[in-house]
């Protein structure tokens, strides 16, 4: 998003003008921006072979899914539709992974039969997965993120209460013997733990942990180290810096697949690194107020449209389309639903008024695959802009489609 002549622009179009075309609030994704990220997070690797899969459940638009095929990306998965999706928009079934947690086994034996990688992580469903299919079907591991999180020993101990994800790695040997009992083709280990993760250097002791345990499993194809990498979102809290992360990975792994005898692919599942700062919520402000010492600024949205704030306590910088370069007024600003619904408390932004565009950005990943119709609201549209087009990817909620499954009876 780019300031020009005292107005936000998205690919060069004025984000007030994509208010007019297609109402607010609205839901808007630049293509630019991925790439860039998509670029960005590649840059650093230049020996090893590396897969990027794109984690669909950050923004799960068909229109963004197929941008990304075209991008040369696969898919992660973590549910039945999200595969049947990603087969619609064109992925490869070998191109998607299916990284289930907690599910009933059936799930996976549809998951097998749509052809995609199959993510196991718990010993539980490794054994059914034994009892049906033998070796006959690769299957990959995912293992517990105490592994990488162990350099930063005060998570640890919270990793333990928090995961219910992963098989722990006391529990290798058990790996091992269902390995040996169904002659399992284990073709993959995969962590997913990079969230808490800051410097290239934790995570790459993190990834040394993995090959040790890597050199256990002798039919390995890929290693996979999830998703979870921050992107900046303007907090000031520290972000990875993926292009040094890259380089020294690629270092590493190469080293690694030597001692390993073999080359194997390296694979990465970020969702909210390529989506996450290419999306933007727009909204308009609609009331004005002031309670106690409090300024309010209420935007025609709310936590049923982006629930980050809410739910994390997430930080998501707001501008002002309409008075961009405005004197810097404290407002807290708010969403509609009827009960407490803070988007930010206290922010300073460009003096405001009913009627003017207030666009929340870093709003692309987790904010509309999060949205629900709670108090009855339709969820927004989405535009996707691509080559200086916007073009609408999925139109606004109507009253049929808030209704459509609900029997009135008596
Ligand atoms: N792979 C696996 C196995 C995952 O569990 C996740 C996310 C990802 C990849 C993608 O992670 P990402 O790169 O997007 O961080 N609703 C939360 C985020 C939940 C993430 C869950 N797992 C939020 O709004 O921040």
């Amino acid at each position: 998003m780019k300031l020009q002549n005292n107005t936000y622009h998205i690919q060069n179009i004025p984000v007030e003008n994509l208010a007019k075309e297609f109402g607010t609030p609205l839901y808007v994704y630049d293509t630019e921006v991925i790439k860039e990220h998509l670029d960005r997070f590649r840059e650093g690797f230049s020996s090893v072979d590396l897969r990027v899969k794109y984690a669909c459940k950050a923004l799960t638009n068909m229109s963004v899914m197929k941008f990304l095929l075209k991008q040369g990306t696969g898919l992660d998965t973590v549910s039945l539709p999200e595969i049947q999706m990603g087969l619609t928009v064109g992925f490869q079934p070998n191109d998607i992974v299916f990284t289930p947690n907690c599910v009933d086994f059936s799930e996976i034996e549809q998951a097998v039969e749509m052809g995609v990688k199959i993510n196991i992580e718990n010993l539980s469903n490794l054994e059914k997965f034994g009892q049906k299919y033998n070796g006959s079907v690769p299957v990959c591991i995912r293992l517990n993120p105490q592994i990488a999180a162990q350099a930063n020993s005060e998570k640890v101990d919270w990793w333990h209460k928090q995961s219910k994800f992963g098989i722990s790695l006391d529990q290798i040997d058990d790996i091992k013997a269902l390995e040996k009992k169904y002659d399992l083709t284990i073709d993959g280990i995969h962590i997913h733990s990079s969230s808490v993760i800051m410097s290239p250097e934790i995570f790459i002791s993190g990834a040394k942990a993995v090959f040790n345990i890597a050199m256990r499993f002798e039919k390995l194809a890929f290693i996979d180290f999830g998703g979870g990498i921050k992107v900046d979102v303007g907090d000031g809290n520290e972000v990875i810096d993926v292009i040094e992360l890259g380089k020294q990975l690629d270092q590493e792994f190469s080293v690694f697949c030597e001692k390993y005898g073999r080359k194997l692919e390296l694979w990465f599942e970020p969702g909210r690194y390529l989506v996450g700062n290419a999306g933007y919520l727009i909204t308009t402000c609609v009331v004005r107020k002031r309670n106690g010492g409090t300024e309010f600024l209420g935007v025609d949205s709310g936590f049923n449209q982006l629930i980050r704030p809410m739910m994390y306590g997430a930080y998501h910088e707001i501008h002002n389309a309409s008075n961009a370069n405005g004197a810097l007024k404290k407002y807290t600003v708010v969403g509609n639903i009827c009960e407490i619904d803070n988007f930010a408390i206290d922010r300073m932004l460009p003096e405001t008024k009913e009627g003017d565009i207030v666009i929340f950005k870093s709003a692309g990943a987790y904010g509309y695959s999060m949205a629900s119709t709670y108090n009855s609201r339709f969820r927004p549209p989405e535009v996707m802009v691509e080559g200086g087009q916007a073009r609408l990817v999925r139109r606004r909620d109507n009253y049929e489609d808030l209704v459509k499954n609900q029997i009135l009876v008596g």
